[in-house]
This record gives structure tokens, sequence and C-alpha cells, in this order.
């Protein structure tokens, strides 16, 4: 009966860590120059995650004119010099023409 007990315990533990592994990467971007800069920057308003669903769609055109929206419509307080160096990050990294 005690042994019953410990296996069942230890394969909990298992289960638990698998799950919080799981929830790490979420959070995690390539590891490339302007990536701290980028989490950051965009990390401000909304999750990281934004950036890897969007990257199948979205060239280096199109991370421009998303980084332009999120500066003029929604008020992100990102420099000029800052956008462009998320922009090549982000084209360079996770563009669909890559
Ligand atoms: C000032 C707040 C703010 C900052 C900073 C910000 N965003 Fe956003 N972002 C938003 C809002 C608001 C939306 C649209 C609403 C939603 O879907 O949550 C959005 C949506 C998006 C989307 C979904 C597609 C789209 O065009 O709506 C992407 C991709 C995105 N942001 C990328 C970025 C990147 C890359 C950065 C850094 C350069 C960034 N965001 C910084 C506010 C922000």
């Amino acid at each position: 009966m005690k042994r019953l007990a410990l296996v069942l315990c230890i394969s909990g533990l298992a289960l638990g860590a698998g799950v919080s592994f799981a929830g790490e990467e979420a959070i995690v971007l390539r590891d490339a120059p302007g990536r701290d800069l980028t989490l950051a920057r965009c990390a401000i308003c909304h999750s990281v995650d934004y950036i890897e669903t969007n990257a199948p769609v979205l060239d280096r055109a199109g991370w421009e004119k998303t980084i332009r929206k999120m500066i003029d419509r929604y008020g992100a307080p990102i420099s000029d010099a800052d956008a462009r160096e998320i922009l090549d990050y982000l084209g360079a990294q996770y563009s669909a023409t890559r």
C-alpha cells in the first residue's frame, strides 16, 4: 500500500514539471541581436506570443507595417532607432519570406 502511494506521488511530480516547462517555452524568443530590445518594447501591452503567431503570415514589409501600427495607432513608446532594430530582428528571425 505504501509503495503504491509513492508511485502515484512521483508520477504527479513528473506531470507538474512537464506543465511548467511548456509554460516557460511560450515566452522565449529566438536568441539573436535585437531580442532583448524586442522583448522590452513589444511585451509592454501584450504577450510576445503575438510575434510567433504572426510569423507565418508576415514578411519584413508586414512587420514594418505592424510596428508602425503599434506606434501610431496604439501609442507604443518606441523610438525610430529602436523600431529599426526590432524590424531587423523580426525580419531575420520571424519572417515568412526569410
Ligand atoms: C502600446 C501598446 C502596445 C505595444 C507597446 C505593442 N503592441 Fe502590438 N498590439 C497592441 C494592441 C492594442 C493590439 C490589438 C489588440 C489585440 O489583439 O490585443 C496589438 C496587436 C498586435 C499584433 C496582432 C496583429 C495585429 O496587427 O493586430 C501583433 C503581431 C503585434 N501587436 C506585434 C507587436 C510588436 C512586434 C510590438 C513591438 C514592436 C508590439 N506589438 C508592441 C498594443 C501594443
